[in-house]
């Protein structure tokens, strides 16, 4: 019986993202790039790519900034729903990931409106805000900084961005009771979830919907 769902749970999956999310050559070079460079293999399902995709093209967004970017992949997606005067900037702390980002970007013809720059995420998102606000920010980088992240996208934000997390559920601890008593990234991701559930600026939804439907997205839309 398990077994059955699990059979017709795969079958769901692949296909969903056979019919909605197919990735074309820049996406998988972006995606093989990451093993060849020694990078983990922990960039977002095509499903959330598209998904991102869908939500900055519904809040019409101009302007995107990503925290960690990793080997390029979600930049891919998320720099093809801008119109072409649209810029993304996405912040990598890693100088050599942000070297296989870059060529990701460029490899998707999409250099020209995209810029990735190199440093802690901390130091570098108080210059962002004569670039604000930014119609969509995804947050995707160090667990331990998701509430400062968080604190800056909102100062980063108009009524309307949306605020996407990664990783906001890994595995189930963040949505336990006892999660403050736990390391530093079950407890930030803990107190992330339930800020952007409480706070009054923020309504906010969290899908499990990484490949085994054991992590997601947490995404808030700013709301005033
Ligand atoms: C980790 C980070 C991620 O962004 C992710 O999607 C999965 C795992 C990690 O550092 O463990
Ligand atoms: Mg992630």
């Amino acid at each position: 019986m398990a077994n059955d769902r699990e059979q017709a749970r795969a079958f769901i999956d692949q296909r969903l993202a056979e019919i909605f999310a197919p990735e074309d050559e820049a996406l998988r070079a972006a995606r093989e790039a990451t093993a060849a460079n020694d990078m983990p293999a922990i960039e977002i399902s095509p499903i959330q790519g598209r998904l991102l995709q869908v939500l900055a093209r519904a809040c019409k967004a101009r302007s995107i900034l990503e925290i960690g970017a990793l080997a390029g992949y979600s930049g891919i997606w998320l720099a093809r729903a801008l119109p072409p005067d649209g810029r993304f900037i996405s912040l990598e702390v890693s100088e050599k990931h942000a070297q296989v980002a870059r060529a990701s970007l460029a490899r998707a013809n999409i250099a020209a409106k995209t810029e990735v720059i190199v440093g802690p995420a901390t130091e570098l998102l108080p210059a962002l805000l004569v670039d604000a606000p930014f119609d969509l920010i995804f947050i995707d980088a160090d667990k331990p900084s998701y509430l400062t992240y968080l604190d800056w996208a909102i100062k980063l934000a108009r009524p309307g961005t949306v605020i996407v997390a990664d990783n906001c559920i890994r595995g189930g601890p963040p949505l336990r009771d006892d999660y403050a008593q736990s390391d530093d990234t079950v407890r930030t991701v803990g107190e992330y979830d339930r800020r952007v559930a409480s706070d009054p600026r923020l309504l906010s939804v969290a899908l499990a919907i990484d490949e085994d439907a054991t992590d997601g997205f947490a995404i808030s839309v700013v709301v005033g």
